[in-house]
């Protein structure tokens, strides 16, 4: 990711190692996000490379459609995740905070005990679905992004990805049995159980993995700084600085210009976020971290009809937790890179029980 993050190679180029277009100007990247006609998401439709994964539930959910099914099923989900119901989860997800704070002592990991159950609880409480089962919701989110990745998956992950499908489908098939929370309403809605899989295994993956990176990335940042005048605006430029996602995959539909390029339909496009927010067209002082920074037009939940559904969500989870930790005094004690390529896996923090301005 870090490797197509900078500019200076050009706004758009071709990688072969990648088999596509790299676009890494915030004006083309603002583009590709929002010129769906030319720019598809559905990759099973329009890509002319072979797909390994074409089971996956991802490639099948409303992130992978193009209108006008995008439109109809957005319309529907719509429904169950706005500001006002999200808001109403606030109450909720602030005792959680506060309870996984208490159980977590003066010294823990910050995203196994805090960022991961509160992630996962909270969209598994929006789901209807039980929490209790969040170590299989970690195995099958592994093995079906870790696979999603790779163009030549080994047979070991294969396996674990057709392994983590089917497991996860039967899942939900038990949950459909006695419909809670967003799946009640989603079934209401005439969607047909193999939509309802596919949309369930997206809010669950997407849902959880993203929110926890956001939640340790905003540690990260603030940690050498007080308390920032306004959490929201803080929250802000850590998704512009340390994005989640760092890019995301288009499909071109038909020919077309980018950057002074000529595109061919089929073609890959990965429109990096990365990249895109640290434009300094766009961002003046890109590379400096600057919690109050505004405007903030940054790209990290997408733009245009994908923008993403849970963002208000995920804000406010974020900014709880942040709230409630600089209730206290803390800092960073260890810190483990090793596992995964994409973020961290382990984040010791230690508490004080004092106001931090008093330390
Ligand atoms: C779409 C990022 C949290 C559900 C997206 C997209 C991005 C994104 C970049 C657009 C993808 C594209 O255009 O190809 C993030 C980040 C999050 C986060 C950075 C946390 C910090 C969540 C949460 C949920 C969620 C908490 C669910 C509760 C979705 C869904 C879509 C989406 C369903 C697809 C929307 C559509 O295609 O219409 N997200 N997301 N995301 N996100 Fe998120």
């Amino acid at each position: 990711i870090f490797a197509f993050h900078r500019q200076e190679a050009g706004p758009v180029r071709f990688v072969e190692s990648f088999g596509g277009w790299v676009v890494t100007r915030y004006s083309e990247v603002d583009r590709v996000l929002t010129e769906h006609a030319v720019f598809s998401s559905d990759e099973l439709r329009h890509s002319t490379q072979p797909i390994p994964h074409s089971s996956n539930p991802l490639l099948r959910g409303l992130q992978a459609m193009d209108p006008p099914r995008h439109h109809v099923l957005r319309r529907i989900v719509s429904q169950v995740f706005t500001p006002r119901a999200v808001s109403a989860l606030e109450p909720v997800i602030t005792a959680r905070v506060h309870a996984l704070l208490a159980d977590a002592g003066e010294s823990f990991d910050l995203i196994g005990e805090v960022a991961y159950p509160l992630a996962v609880h909270t969209i598994a409480g929006l789901l209807g679905v039980q929490p209790s089962r969040w170590p299989d919701f970690a195995r099958w989110t592994e093995a079906i992004t870790s696979f999603f990745g790779t163009f030549a998956a080994d047979e070991a992950r294969r396996t674990a990805f057709h392994q983590a499908t089917t497991e996860m489908g039967d899942y939900f098939r038990e949950e459909f049995e006695r419909p809670a929370g967003v799946i009640a309403t989603l079934m209401a809605s005439g969607l047909t159980e193999d939509e309802l899989i596919d949309f369930c295994a997206l809010l669950l993956i997407n849902g959880h993995e993203t929110t926890k990176t956001l939640l340790a990335n905003a540690v990260l940042c603030l940690v050498s700084q007080p308390k920032p005048a306004d959490l929201r605006l803080a929250v802000e430029e850590v998704l512009r600085y340390l994005p989640p996602t760092g890019g995301t995959d288009r499909f071109v539909t038909r020919p077309t210009t980018l950057g002074g390029h000529e595109l061919r339909p089929g073609q890959r496009v990965v429109a990096m976020i990365t990249a895109a927010n640290r434009d300094p067209e766009v961002f003046p002082d890109p590379h400096t971290f600057d919690p109050d920074r505004a405007p903030n037009p940054h790209l990290s939940f997408g733009h245009g009809i994908h923008f993403c559904l849970g963002a208000h969500l995920a804000r406010m989870e974020v900014r709880i937790a942040l709230a409630a930790l600089f209730e206290r005094s803390w800092r960073i004690t260890d810190l483990d890179t090793r596992r995964t390529p994409v973020g961290i896996d382990v984040l010791e923090v230690t508490l004080a029980a004092r106001p931090r301005e008093a330390v």
